[in-house]
């Protein structure tokens, strides 16, 4: 009898715990003596015919990144690649594959209803899931994937990165300076928020445009009072005449998005121009961490849940999966599982965009609410500071 075989790509953004999915589902194809291939850069390896063995190669799994590489490619809009794509699967006899990606990637899984398909979300943006409102807020426990693979051990960081124990704070006080640092986060200001964690006296995202006059008046008085400020801006974020604070509108990937960064350093330097007459300003500077929020090993919480989602990828197609289906994590009891959502009903992955409101939010002051903090609590840790008596 032919041994059967299934497929996995990782597309997006890369994100710390990519290898442990990859290095679980191929201990539990071994287990389950079904074949696993694995696609070279995403869907562009699918349509390509590019894959690799994995039952071949050995790398380990808590290194950070992909060893199958990544790429950000559309099928929808690219002529003949979604046909192509469903020949190649056909050709090489596969019983369904395994997709992990952002909003983007999994997005193309849609156009191929037919193939059976295991989708697994991981990015640093947290944007993939649903907060199921309900009457005078919100259900933690009703959450449709509390959150994606990358984003706890991105929050962490964000958090980190600003705070007076492990980051910023401690030059901010130490020379009186105003930072502005700049989070990732397209669409969703779901990592920027993650930085309250650590702290920063003001928080900026996409979902909410920018007044600037009240941040610049906001961020004067704390300074008379605190002769310190932490800003957190998120890449994607926009002033309220709808234009981004920075982005190069002339490169664009192929879903559109145009190339986001530089927000952190254009408000400085116009917040830096327009309080010269209030302060000495050389130190009012703009922070990027850029990359590295989305670099090295992950977290625990981002291991184990990367484990869980690639034993139960395999298990489901190795049983005969007929549709595609999406691995959500679920929280129940403060106790994090898997639960699938059946993607039949649904037309495009947008659905299931998760974008921030004003119950995680206070767009009057720039700052997370009670809420937003129980949520993310159950992600990362708050970084303590009161112990150093600077508060
Ligand atoms: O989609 C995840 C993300 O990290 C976004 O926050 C960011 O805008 C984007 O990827 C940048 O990706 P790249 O430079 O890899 O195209």
């Amino acid at each position: 009898m032919v041994k059967k075989r299934i497929g996995i790509l990782t597309g997006g953004g890369d994100v710390p715990p990519l290898n442990a999915v990859i290095a679980s589902a191929k201990q539990t194809s071994i287990e389950r003596n079904i074949g696993l291939i694995g696609f070279i850069k995403g869907w562009s390896g699918v349509i390509e015919n590019q894959y690799i063995d994995l039952s071949e190669i050995n790398f380990n799994p808590l290194i950070g990144g992909t060893i199958l590489k990544s790429s950000r490619v559309r099928l929808e809009n690219a002529f003949g690649k979604v046909g192509q794509a469903e020949e190649n699967i056909k050709k090489l006899n596969l019983e369904g594959l395994i997709v992990i990606g952002g909003e983007d990637t999994l997005s193309n899984s849609f156009s191929l209803p037919n193939v059976p398909q295991v989708l697994i979300s991981k990015t640093i943006d947290n944007d993939v899931g649903m907060m199921n409102p309900c009457d005078g807020g919100i259900n933690l426990e009703e959450i449709t994937n509390y959150f994606t693979l990358g984003f706890p051990t991105a929050a962490r960081k964000m958090a980190s990165f600003v705070s007076l124990k492990e980051g910023l704070r401690t030059t901010a006080y130490s020379h009186e300076r105003i930072l502005v640092v700049e989070s990732m986060g397209m669409h969703a200001g779901w990592l920027a928020l993650s930085a309250s964690m650590g702290h920063p006296d003001f928080i900026i995202i996409p979902e909410f445009p920018l007044d600037y006059d009240r941040i610049k008046d906001l961020i004067v008085e704390k300074y008379k009072k605190q002769k310190n400020v932490i800003i957190v801006v998120a890449e994607g974020a926009r002033f309220n005449n709808g234009s981004y604070i920075s982005a190069d509108e002339k490169e664009r990937d192929d879903f559109g998005h145009p190339r986001l960064k530089g927000a952190a350093e254009t408000l400085s330097k116009r917040v830096k121009g327009d309080i010269k007459r209030h302060f000495d300003t050389r130190n009012v500077n703009g922070v990027n961490p850029s990359y590295l929020y989305r670099s090295g090993t992950a977290s625990d919480l981002d291991l184990k849940w990367a484990n869980e989602l690639g034993r139960e990828a395999v298990n489901l197609l190795s049983d005969e999966l007929e549709k595609p289906v999406f691995l959500t994590i679920k929280n129940e009891a403060r106790e994090f599982s898997i639960a699938p959502y059946h993607l039949s009903n649904m037309k495009s992955i947008k659905e299931l965009h998760r974008f921030v409101d004003e119950r995680f939010y206070n767009p009057k002051d720039f700052s997370v609410t009670e809420l937003g903090k129980k949520y993310l609590a159950e992600i990362i840790d708050e970084i303590a500071e009161d112990e150093y008596g600077l508060t």
